[in-house]
């Protein structure tokens, strides 16, 4: 009688263990090396920078030329992917942390960042531009923002080129989005910020009572950010990136965003 209770109780935790197996089987991480089949490719974004990422607002699917890039580029390594929607300033974290394997955030190639991360090849040309209010008449140029109020989102290179031009009080916040509220509010003079996703604020979403101004502060290549420590991925990533710029893959998704011709 002890025996078979014994016995069941045995039973009973080698089911356990079995369900617990099963229940933390995810894919495994993209380069881990373990197990083969599903490889899983961890993508992290601010989720808040259209067209590059943004929410498509009646089915909430993350989409713009970043999703469809990566999309793209995981497809043609044979990846699963999974976008993960972080804090723009949380990112490199996340990578160091190795919650995520890339970011894709039209994040700007940088030597301070490349001490924290690597980089792919860059993927777009971008560079710094300011949107004021449509009745202001004192800011052209980003020297005329001395003295005024300036808003930028946190951890950009945006906040460090504003900080460099000095004299400008500098209001932070979390995303671009919450940048032009403010600027509308009239809690600031000017946003600065990466010049595509400002002509697409001004031209695609019906911005009114603001304009886009010409004079651009940097230029700026972006490229995707990946741990240190997974070179092999890199590898991987600029493969498939030139193999997309060949094939018109890249020049397709570009179309669908920018229209007309790419750079
Ligand atoms: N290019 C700028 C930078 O790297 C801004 C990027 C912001 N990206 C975003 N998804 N909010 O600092």
């Amino acid at each position: 009688m002890k025996k078979v209770f014994a016995f069941c109780v045995l039973l009973a935790f080698a089911a356990m263990a079995f369900a617990g197996c099963g229940g933390n089987s995810g894919a495994p991480a993209a380069g881990s090396g373990e197990g083969s089949g599903g490889k899983l490719l961890r993508v992290g974004s601010a989720i808040d920078f259209a067209p590059f990422e943004f929410q498509d607002e009646s089915n909430k699917e993350y989409q713009g030329f970043d999703m469809d890039l990566i999309r793209a580029l995981a497809k043609d390594m044979g990846y699963e992917v999974e976008i993960q929607n972080i804090g723009f300033d949380g990112l490199i974290p996340a990578i160091q942390a190795k919650n995520i394997d890339i970011m894709i955030s039209g994040v700007t190639i940088n030597e301070e960042r490349k001490e924290r991360v690597l980089f792919s090849d860059p993927y777009y040309q971008a560079g710094l531009s300011m949107i004021v209010r449509e009745d202001n008449q004192d800011i052209h140029k980003f020297q005329d923002l001395k003295g005024k109020k300036v808003a930028v989102q946190i951890g950009t290179t945006s906040s460090a080129e504003v900080h460099k031009l000095g004299g400008v009080e500098i209001k932070e916040f979390n995303t671009p989005p919450d940048c032009f509220m403010e600027l509308k509010a009239g809690g600031v003079d000017a946003v600065v910020n990466d010049r595509p996703v400002n002509d697409y604020y001004i031209t695609k979403s019906g911005a009114t009572g603001v304009k886009a101004l010409p004079d651009l502060l940097t230029a700026e290549d972006y490229g995707i950010a990946i741990h240190k420590d997974n070179k092999e991925l890199q590898a991987k990533l600029n493969a498939s990136l030139k193999k997309l710029k060949e094939n018109g893959e890249y020049q397709k998704i570009y179309d669908k965003w920018f229209g007309g011709a790419s750079k």
